[in-house]
Protein backbone atom coordinates (compact mmCIF):
# COMPACT_ATOMS: atom_id res chain seq x y z
CA UNK A 1 0.00 0.00 0.00
CA UNK A 2 0.60 3.62 -0.91
CA UNK A 3 3.01 5.22 2.60
CA UNK A 4 1.06 8.05 2.21
CA UNK A 5 -2.32 6.04 2.23
CA UNK A 6 -1.34 4.11 4.79
CA UNK A 7 -0.67 7.33 6.87
CA UNK A 8 -4.00 9.36 6.01
CA UNK A 9 -5.80 5.84 7.04
CA UNK A 10 -3.68 5.25 10.82
CA UNK A 11 -4.22 9.49 11.36
CA UNK A 12 -8.05 8.92 10.53
CA UNK A 13 -8.74 6.06 12.78
CA UNK A 14 -6.86 7.67 15.49
CA UNK A 15 -8.87 11.08 15.30
CA UNK A 16 -12.28 8.83 14.60
CA UNK A 17 -11.41 6.64 17.64
CA UNK A 18 -10.50 10.06 19.41
CA UNK A 19 -14.27 11.77 18.54
CA UNK A 20 -16.07 8.50 19.13
CA UNK A 21 -14.75 8.67 22.84
CA UNK A 22 -15.01 12.53 23.35
CA UNK A 23 -18.11 12.05 22.10
CA UNK A 24 -19.07 9.03 24.46
CA UNK A 25 -17.52 10.94 27.35
CA UNK A 26 -19.55 13.99 26.75
CA UNK A 27 -22.79 11.51 26.92
CA UNK A 28 -21.54 10.02 29.51
CA UNK A 29 -20.73 13.04 31.98
CA UNK A 30 -24.25 14.51 30.81
CA UNK A 31 -22.51 17.70 29.61
CA UNK A 32 -24.66 18.73 27.39
CA UNK A 33 -27.43 18.80 29.82
CA UNK A 34 -25.18 21.03 31.64
CA UNK A 35 -25.51 23.64 29.41
CA UNK A 36 -28.16 26.50 30.00
CA UNK A 37 -30.76 25.43 27.54
CA UNK A 38 -31.44 22.64 24.77
CA UNK A 39 -30.64 25.06 22.23
CA UNK A 40 -27.38 25.57 23.28
CA UNK A 41 -26.70 21.78 23.20
CA UNK A 42 -27.49 21.63 20.01
CA UNK A 43 -26.56 24.08 18.82
CA UNK A 44 -22.62 23.17 20.76
CA UNK A 45 -23.18 19.31 19.04
CA UNK A 46 -23.35 21.55 15.46
CA UNK A 47 -20.22 23.45 16.07
CA UNK A 48 -18.60 19.95 17.23
CA UNK A 49 -18.95 17.97 14.05
CA UNK A 50 -18.02 20.84 12.05
CA UNK A 51 -14.98 21.12 13.84
CA UNK A 52 -14.40 17.55 13.26
CA UNK A 53 -15.22 17.32 9.92
CA UNK A 54 -12.69 20.54 9.75
CA UNK A 55 -9.89 18.70 11.12
CA UNK A 56 -10.65 15.46 9.32
CA UNK A 57 -10.31 17.50 5.87
CA UNK A 58 -7.58 19.81 6.91
CA UNK A 59 -5.29 17.30 8.01
CA UNK A 60 -6.19 15.04 4.94
CA UNK A 61 -5.31 17.67 2.68
CA UNK A 62 -1.74 18.59 4.30
CA UNK A 63 -0.81 15.24 4.20
CA UNK A 64 -1.84 14.90 0.29
CA UNK A 65 1.07 17.13 0.09
CA UNK A 66 -1.47 19.44 -2.13
CA UNK A 67 -0.06 22.95 -3.14
CA UNK A 68 0.22 25.40 -0.90
CA UNK A 69 -2.51 27.38 -3.18
CA UNK A 70 -4.99 24.61 -3.43
CA UNK A 71 -4.18 23.93 0.55
CA UNK A 72 -5.39 27.70 0.75
CA UNK A 73 -8.60 27.28 -1.13
CA UNK A 74 -9.22 24.37 0.38
CA UNK A 75 -9.53 26.12 4.07
CA UNK A 76 -11.60 29.03 2.30
CA UNK A 77 -14.20 26.72 1.02
CA UNK A 78 -14.15 24.73 4.48
CA UNK A 79 -14.68 28.29 6.77
CA UNK A 80 -17.40 29.28 4.24
CA UNK A 81 -19.07 25.38 4.42
CA UNK A 82 -18.58 25.35 8.12
CA UNK A 83 -20.35 28.82 8.33
CA UNK A 84 -23.15 27.63 6.15
CA UNK A 85 -23.68 24.14 8.74
CA UNK A 86 -23.53 26.74 11.73
CA UNK A 87 -25.91 29.12 10.47
CA UNK A 88 -28.21 26.04 9.23
CA UNK A 89 -27.68 24.33 12.76
CA UNK A 90 -28.32 27.22 14.77
CA UNK A 91 -32.17 27.82 13.09
CA UNK A 92 -32.74 23.95 13.52
CA UNK A 93 -31.73 24.00 16.98
CA UNK A 94 -34.09 27.22 17.50
CA UNK A 95 -37.24 25.32 15.80
CA UNK A 96 -36.96 21.99 18.16
CA UNK A 97 -36.08 24.10 20.72
CA UNK A 98 -39.21 25.92 20.20
CA UNK A 99 -41.53 23.38 20.08
CA UNK A 100 -40.08 22.21 22.96
CA UNK A 101 -41.13 25.22 25.11
CA UNK A 102 -44.36 25.68 23.59
CA UNK A 103 -44.79 21.89 24.84
CA UNK A 104 -43.53 23.44 28.48
CA UNK A 105 -46.03 26.71 28.37
CA UNK A 106 -48.94 24.25 27.58
CA UNK A 107 -48.32 22.01 30.36
CA UNK A 108 -47.82 24.57 32.90
CA UNK A 109 -51.09 26.41 31.51
CA UNK A 110 -52.93 22.42 31.94
CA UNK A 111 -51.01 22.98 35.51
CA UNK A 112 -52.54 26.26 36.54
CA UNK A 113 -55.78 24.45 35.77
CA UNK A 114 -56.70 25.94 32.13
CA UNK A 115 -57.97 22.71 30.97
CA UNK A 116 -59.00 24.19 27.30
CA UNK A 117 -55.01 24.55 26.47
CA UNK A 118 -54.57 22.30 23.46
CA UNK A 119 -51.16 22.02 21.30
CA UNK A 120 -51.04 22.50 17.45
CA UNK A 121 -50.73 19.20 15.50
CA UNK A 122 -47.59 20.30 13.28
CA UNK A 123 -46.33 17.28 11.21
CA UNK A 124 -45.83 13.97 11.77
CA UNK A 125 -42.62 13.40 13.89
CA UNK A 126 -42.36 12.97 17.39
CA UNK A 127 -43.00 15.97 18.53
CA UNK A 128 -46.03 15.84 16.84
CA UNK A 129 -47.41 12.45 18.33
CA UNK A 130 -46.79 13.77 21.55
CA UNK A 131 -48.69 16.94 20.67
CA UNK A 132 -51.42 14.50 19.53
CA UNK A 133 -50.99 12.83 23.37
CA UNK A 134 -50.69 15.94 25.37
CA UNK A 135 -53.83 17.24 23.56
CA UNK A 136 -56.33 13.87 24.29
CA UNK A 137 -54.36 13.70 27.50
CA UNK A 138 -56.06 17.73 28.44
CA UNK A 139 -59.27 16.84 26.64
CA UNK A 140 -59.59 13.74 29.34
CA UNK A 141 -58.85 15.93 32.22
CA UNK A 142 -61.71 18.62 30.81
CA UNK A 143 -64.13 15.69 30.87
CA UNK A 144 -63.52 14.87 34.24
CA UNK A 145 -63.14 18.02 35.54
CA UNK A 146 -66.65 18.71 34.24
CA UNK A 147 -68.05 15.38 35.33
CA UNK A 148 -66.18 16.28 39.02
CA UNK A 149 -68.40 19.51 38.99
CA UNK A 150 -71.41 17.96 37.88
CA UNK A 151 -71.37 15.52 40.65
CA UNK A 152 -70.21 18.38 43.48
CA UNK A 153 -73.05 20.36 42.08
CA UNK A 154 -75.73 17.21 42.65
CA UNK A 155 -74.49 16.28 45.77
CA UNK A 156 -74.61 20.54 46.86
CA UNK A 157 -78.40 19.94 45.01
CA UNK A 158 -79.12 16.56 47.34
CA UNK A 159 -77.94 17.84 51.14
CA UNK A 160 -80.03 21.30 49.75
CA UNK A 161 -83.23 19.22 48.93
CA UNK A 162 -82.98 16.65 51.77
CA UNK A 163 -82.48 18.79 54.53
CA UNK A 164 -85.38 21.20 53.35
CA UNK A 165 -87.86 18.01 52.96
CA UNK A 166 -86.44 16.66 56.58
CA UNK A 167 -87.05 20.33 57.69
CA UNK A 168 -90.51 20.94 56.65
CA UNK A 169 -92.40 17.64 58.31
CA UNK A 170 -90.78 18.53 61.52
CA UNK A 171 -91.41 22.17 61.05
CA UNK A 172 -95.39 21.30 60.98
CA UNK A 173 -94.81 18.79 63.56
CA UNK A 174 -93.55 21.52 66.02
CA UNK A 175 -96.27 23.96 64.97
CA UNK A 176 -99.00 21.65 65.97
CA UNK A 177 -97.46 20.25 68.90
CA UNK A 178 -96.57 24.20 70.19
CA UNK A 179 -100.72 24.87 69.50
CA UNK A 180 -101.93 21.88 71.10
CA UNK A 181 -99.57 22.59 74.19
CA UNK A 182 -100.29 26.16 74.49
CA UNK A 183 -103.70 24.92 74.57
CA UNK A 184 -104.65 27.44 71.16
CA UNK A 185 -107.14 24.05 70.06
CA UNK A 186 -108.43 22.39 72.64
CA UNK A 187 -112.05 20.96 71.40
CA UNK A 188 -111.88 17.06 70.49
CA UNK A 189 -112.60 17.60 66.90
CA UNK A 190 -109.00 19.82 66.18
CA UNK A 191 -107.43 17.68 68.88
CA UNK A 192 -108.03 14.25 66.61
CA UNK A 193 -107.43 16.50 63.10
CA UNK A 194 -104.11 17.39 64.90
CA UNK A 195 -102.98 14.26 65.49
CA UNK A 196 -104.03 12.44 62.25
CA UNK A 197 -101.83 15.28 60.36
CA UNK A 198 -98.93 14.68 63.03
CA UNK A 199 -99.43 10.99 62.09
CA UNK A 200 -99.38 11.56 58.66
CA UNK A 201 -96.21 14.09 58.89
CA UNK A 202 -94.19 11.43 60.69
CA UNK A 203 -94.90 8.56 58.33
CA UNK A 204 -93.88 11.25 55.66
CA UNK A 205 -90.98 11.44 57.28
CA UNK A 206 -89.99 8.24 58.14
CA UNK A 207 -90.29 6.94 54.28
CA UNK A 208 -88.03 9.97 53.30
CA UNK A 209 -85.25 8.62 55.85
CA UNK A 210 -85.88 4.80 54.71
CA UNK A 211 -85.94 5.87 50.90
CA UNK A 212 -82.91 8.36 51.64
CA UNK A 213 -80.92 5.15 53.77
CA UNK A 214 -81.45 3.29 50.64
CA UNK A 215 -80.56 4.98 48.10
CA UNK A 216 -77.31 5.38 50.38
CA UNK A 217 -76.55 2.17 50.54
CA UNK A 218 -77.27 1.73 46.94
CA UNK A 219 -74.32 3.87 46.22
CA UNK A 220 -72.01 2.51 48.15
CA UNK A 221 -72.66 -1.06 46.55
CA UNK A 222 -74.05 -2.53 49.65
CA UNK A 223 -77.25 -3.33 48.93
CA UNK A 224 -77.90 -7.19 49.68
CA UNK A 225 -79.34 -8.95 46.83
CA UNK A 226 -81.35 -12.40 47.83
CA UNK A 227 -81.64 -13.60 44.35
CA UNK A 228 -83.76 -16.63 44.12
CA UNK A 229 -86.29 -17.89 41.47
CA UNK A 230 -89.11 -15.66 41.93
CA UNK A 231 -92.66 -15.19 40.41
CA UNK A 232 -93.08 -12.11 38.43
CA UNK A 233 -96.57 -13.48 37.34
CA UNK A 234 -97.76 -13.57 41.26
CA UNK A 235 -95.92 -10.33 42.12
CA UNK A 236 -97.48 -8.23 39.25
CA UNK A 237 -100.92 -9.91 40.49
CA UNK A 238 -99.77 -8.99 44.09
CA UNK A 239 -99.11 -5.51 43.54
CA UNK A 240 -102.27 -5.31 41.04
CA UNK A 241 -104.77 -6.57 43.88
CA UNK A 242 -103.06 -4.52 46.55
CA UNK A 243 -103.72 -1.08 44.34
CA UNK A 244 -107.21 -2.26 42.87
CA UNK A 245 -109.50 -0.37 45.90
CA UNK A 246 -106.65 2.73 45.20
CA UNK A 247 -107.79 2.56 41.48
CA UNK A 248 -110.89 2.44 42.53
CA UNK A 249 -111.09 5.20 44.63
CA UNK A 250 -109.26 7.32 42.12
CA UNK A 251 -111.48 6.77 39.43
CA UNK A 252 -108.91 4.90 37.36
CA UNK A 253 -109.44 1.45 35.25
CA UNK A 254 -106.06 -0.44 36.69
CA UNK A 255 -105.64 -3.59 34.03
CA UNK A 256 -102.56 -6.04 33.74
CA UNK A 257 -101.68 -9.19 31.67
CA UNK A 258 -98.55 -11.45 31.89
CA UNK A 259 -97.47 -12.75 28.70
CA UNK A 260 -97.62 -16.97 29.14
CA UNK A 261 -94.23 -17.19 28.42
CA UNK A 262 -93.15 -15.15 31.33
CA UNK A 263 -92.96 -16.26 34.98
CA UNK A 264 -89.95 -16.98 36.84
CA UNK A 265 -86.96 -14.82 36.96
CA UNK A 266 -83.99 -14.37 39.00
CA UNK A 267 -84.53 -11.43 41.87
CA UNK A 268 -84.38 -10.67 45.27
CA UNK A 269 -88.92 -10.58 45.63
CA UNK A 270 -88.37 -7.50 48.17
CA UNK A 271 -86.65 -5.27 45.57
CA UNK A 272 -88.43 -6.24 42.59
CA UNK A 273 -91.86 -5.44 44.39
CA UNK A 274 -90.41 -2.10 45.58
CA UNK A 275 -90.06 -1.34 42.16
CA UNK A 276 -93.60 -2.42 40.85
CA UNK A 277 -95.19 -0.18 43.73
CA UNK A 278 -92.96 2.52 43.07
CA UNK A 279 -94.26 2.63 39.73
CA UNK A 280 -97.64 1.41 40.22
CA UNK A 281 -97.98 4.14 42.97
CA UNK A 282 -96.92 6.99 40.71
CA UNK A 283 -99.07 5.52 37.77
CA UNK A 284 -101.82 6.08 39.62
CA UNK A 285 -100.69 8.84 42.07
CA UNK A 286 -99.82 11.20 38.80
CA UNK A 287 -103.28 10.24 36.85
CA UNK A 288 -106.14 12.12 36.88
CA UNK A 289 -109.51 11.07 37.29
CA UNK A 290 -111.08 8.80 34.26
CA UNK A 291 -107.30 7.95 33.46
CA UNK A 292 -106.20 3.99 32.98
CA UNK A 293 -102.88 2.35 34.18
CA UNK A 294 -101.90 -0.79 32.62
CA UNK A 295 -99.26 -3.14 33.44
CA UNK A 296 -97.94 -5.33 30.81
CA UNK A 297 -95.45 -8.03 31.39
CA UNK A 298 -94.24 -10.02 27.88
CA UNK A 299 -90.80 -11.39 27.21
CA UNK A 300 -88.05 -10.82 24.41
CA UNK A 301 -85.67 -13.54 24.70
CA UNK A 302 -83.78 -13.94 28.01
CA UNK A 303 -85.34 -10.66 29.10
CA UNK A 304 -88.69 -10.01 30.80
CA UNK A 305 -90.31 -6.60 30.07
CA UNK A 306 -92.05 -5.13 32.08
CA UNK A 307 -94.34 -1.79 30.93
CA UNK A 308 -96.02 0.19 33.28
CA UNK A 309 -98.38 2.92 31.21
CA UNK A 310 -100.40 5.61 32.12
CA UNK A 311 -102.93 7.94 30.34
CA UNK A 312 -105.54 10.62 30.48
CA UNK A 313 -107.05 12.92 29.24
CA UNK A 314 -105.06 16.16 29.69
CA UNK A 315 -102.61 14.47 31.80
CA UNK A 316 -99.11 16.19 32.67
CA UNK A 317 -96.05 14.51 30.91
CA UNK A 318 -93.18 13.33 32.75
CA UNK A 319 -89.45 14.52 31.78
CA UNK A 320 -87.64 11.56 30.98
CA UNK A 321 -84.45 13.26 30.70
CA UNK A 322 -85.13 13.92 34.84
CA UNK A 323 -87.48 11.79 35.84
CA UNK A 324 -84.56 9.41 37.47
CA UNK A 325 -82.90 12.18 39.39
CA UNK A 326 -82.93 12.13 42.86
CA UNK A 327 -85.21 14.76 44.09
CA UNK A 328 -86.69 15.31 40.59
CA UNK A 329 -90.69 16.31 41.00
CA UNK A 330 -92.61 18.54 39.03
CA UNK A 331 -94.02 21.52 40.86
CA UNK A 332 -97.48 20.27 41.01
CA UNK A 333 -96.16 16.96 42.77
CA UNK A 334 -94.81 18.90 45.48
CA UNK A 335 -98.05 19.37 47.26
CA UNK A 336 -99.48 16.79 49.46
CA UNK A 337 -102.01 14.49 47.55
CA UNK A 338 -105.24 13.42 48.73
CA UNK A 339 -104.05 11.07 51.31
CA UNK A 340 -101.36 13.47 53.07
CA UNK A 341 -98.60 11.80 50.65
CA UNK A 342 -95.83 14.40 49.69
CA UNK A 343 -93.75 13.10 46.98
CA UNK A 344 -89.93 13.01 47.89
CA UNK A 345 -88.49 12.52 44.49
CA UNK A 346 -86.85 9.29 45.29
CA UNK A 347 -89.83 6.71 43.70
CA UNK A 348 -87.98 6.32 40.26
CA UNK A 349 -84.03 7.17 41.22
CA UNK A 350 -84.68 3.88 43.91
CA UNK A 351 -86.32 2.05 41.11
CA UNK A 352 -83.53 2.73 38.56
CA UNK A 353 -81.25 1.50 41.62
CA UNK A 354 -82.54 -1.71 42.35
CA UNK A 355 -83.46 -2.51 38.47
CA UNK A 356 -80.02 -1.69 37.57
CA UNK A 357 -78.30 -3.78 40.84
CA UNK A 358 -80.39 -6.73 38.90
CA UNK A 359 -78.83 -6.56 35.81
CA UNK A 360 -81.84 -5.11 34.43
CA UNK A 361 -82.35 -1.54 32.43
CA UNK A 362 -85.45 1.10 33.28
CA UNK A 363 -86.59 3.89 30.55
CA UNK A 364 -89.33 5.86 30.52
CA UNK A 365 -91.28 7.26 27.56
CA UNK A 366 -93.73 10.21 28.03
CA UNK A 367 -95.77 11.86 24.57
CA UNK A 368 -99.35 13.66 24.68
CA UNK A 369 -100.92 11.01 22.82
CA UNK A 370 -99.48 7.77 24.99
CA UNK A 371 -99.24 9.01 28.31
CA UNK A 372 -96.10 7.85 30.27
CA UNK A 373 -94.46 4.56 29.74
CA UNK A 374 -91.97 3.30 32.03
CA UNK A 375 -90.01 -0.12 30.53
CA UNK A 376 -88.45 -2.25 33.25
CA UNK A 377 -85.94 -4.73 31.46
CA UNK A 378 -84.80 -7.76 33.53
CA UNK A 379 -83.22 -11.12 33.07
CA UNK A 380 -85.02 -14.10 32.90
CA UNK A 381 -84.20 -17.19 35.97
CA UNK A 382 -81.34 -19.32 33.81
CA UNK A 383 -83.35 -22.42 34.43
CA UNK A 384 -86.68 -20.66 32.93
CA UNK A 385 -84.51 -19.97 29.41
CA UNK A 386 -83.61 -23.44 29.22
CA UNK A 387 -87.33 -24.85 29.94
CA UNK A 388 -88.03 -22.32 26.81
CA UNK A 389 -85.27 -23.34 24.43
CA UNK A 390 -86.28 -27.16 24.92
N1 LIG B 1 -96.30 7.59 35.80
C1 LIG B 1 -96.08 8.92 35.85
N2 LIG B 1 -96.88 9.79 35.19
C2 LIG B 1 -96.66 11.11 35.24
N3 LIG B 1 -95.66 11.69 35.92
C3 LIG B 1 -94.84 10.89 36.60
C4 LIG B 1 -95.00 9.47 36.61
N4 LIG B 1 -94.01 8.93 37.36
C5 LIG B 1 -93.30 9.96 37.81
N5 LIG B 1 -93.77 11.14 37.39
C6 LIG B 1 -93.21 12.49 37.67
O1 LIG B 1 -91.85 12.28 38.01
C7 LIG B 1 -91.57 12.78 39.31
C8 LIG B 1 -90.58 11.86 40.01
O2 LIG B 1 -91.18 10.64 40.36
P1 LIG B 1 -90.66 9.84 41.63
O3 LIG B 1 -91.46 8.60 41.77
O4 LIG B 1 -89.19 9.70 41.49
O5 LIG B 1 -90.92 10.83 42.84
P2 LIG B 1 -92.28 11.22 43.56
O6 LIG B 1 -93.37 10.32 43.10
O7 LIG B 1 -92.50 12.68 43.38
O8 LIG B 1 -91.91 10.97 45.08
P3 LIG B 1 -91.72 9.56 45.85
O9 LIG B 1 -91.90 8.49 44.82
O10 LIG B 1 -90.35 9.64 46.40
O11 LIG B 1 -92.77 9.53 46.90
C9 LIG B 1 -92.91 12.89 39.99
O12 LIG B 1 -92.91 13.92 40.93
C10 LIG B 1 -93.86 13.18 38.85
O13 LIG B 1 -93.88 14.56 38.54
MG1 LIG C 1 -93.06 8.24 43.18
Amino acid sequence: MDESLETLLTLLTAIALFSMGSAYAIYRARLLRRLPSLRWALFVMVILIVALLFANVWVSAQLMFISPYDLNLTGVLLVFAALVAIGFGFFVSRAITEAISELGGAAERIAQGRLDTRLPVEGRDELAQFARTFNAMARSLQELDAQKRQLDQQRRDLIAWASHDLRTPVTSIRAMIEALADGVVSDPASTARYARDMQSEIENLTRLIDNLLELAQLDAGHIHLDKQPTSLRDMVSDTLSGMSARAALAGIALSGAVDDSVDLISAAPDKIQRVLNNLLDNALRYTPRGGTVRIIVERDRDMAHIVVNNHAEGMEMLDVTSAFTRFYRRESSRARSDDGRRGAGLGLAIARGFVEAHGGIIEAQSSPGQGVTITVRLPIEPRERERAAS
